[in-house]
């Protein structure tokens, strides 16, 4: 299995994330865009990456009928891939998925978020979840899966067990992924590309080893190399 480059394009500048854009376009097979760009700007400030394959991160999450209406409002963007939270239900992802298969073969492979990676043990046990995170990631993985997600936003701390437990077709997209000797900024459990790519995933995110590089291009292209060289 091969594991490609995300690389996550965070800022609400338009100029930035269109030279950004272009630095990675070689070494990477998407580029995240997220609520903060996609809030300031809108659709249309979608153009600045056009002609790139692009991952829309708006983790929608709100009653079937609205979330079935936010995925119709996007589909003229043209999405590859578009993230929602597994928690808003089984009939929140069926609705997504019947309204994204308004594109037809291209509509944007959806993505499950099943608990943020900021919430531990005791943060998600106050919202009255017990059993831990990690019973409740795959308890809300299943459910998302079943209701028609393509695949699954996890921790890459989650990634073996998930493609342990749930085998090779859901698409496992991982973020919190830091180089080796790279600055661990406000993520607290990460891992290197190439310790995600053999726990399973289908697809790496990187934000700011790559955007807050002395040269993003080169940033990105050392992560890609690192891919291409996963035994
Ligand atoms: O800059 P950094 O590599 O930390 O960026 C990671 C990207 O992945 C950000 O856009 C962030 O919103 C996203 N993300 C994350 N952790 C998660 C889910 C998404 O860092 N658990």
């Amino acid at each position: 299995m091969t594991t490609g480059l995300i690389a996550a394009l965070d800022s609400t500048d338009p100029v930035q994330v269109r030279a950004w854009a272009q630095d990675v376009a070689p070494h990477c097979g998407l580029v995240k865009i997220g609520l903060e760009y996609f809030l300031a700007n809108g659709p249309a400030g979608m153009g600045v990456v056009a002609g790139q394959r692009v991952f829309l991160d708006l983790k929608l999450h709100d009653i079937p009928n609205t979330v079935a209406g936010a995925v119709r409002a996007v589909l003229p963007v043209k999405p590859a891939m578009l993230t929602l939270h597994a928690a808003g239900g089984a009939a929140m992802i069926r609705a997504a998925r019947q309204a994204a298969e308004l594109a037809g073969a291209d509509r944007p492979i959806l993505l499950a978020v099943t608990v943020l990676t900021s919430l531990d043990a005791e943060a998600l046990h106050e919202t009255g979840v017990s059993g831990g995170p990690r019973q409740q990631v795959l308890r809300l993985a299943r459910l998302a899966l079943e209701a028609g997600a393509d695949g699954l936003v996890c921790s890459a701390h989650e990634v073996a067990m998930l493609r342990a437990a749930l085998g090779a077709g859901p698409v496992l997209v991982v973020p919190g992924i830091r180089p080796a000797g790279s600055d661990v900024g406000d993520q607290a459990r990460v891992m290197t590309p190439r310790e995600a790519a053999e726990a399973g995933a289908d697809w790496i995110v990187v934000g700011r080893p790559i955007t807050q590089a002395p040269s993003p291009a080169e940033a990105a292209a050392r992560i890609a190399e690192e891919l291409r060289l996963k035994v």
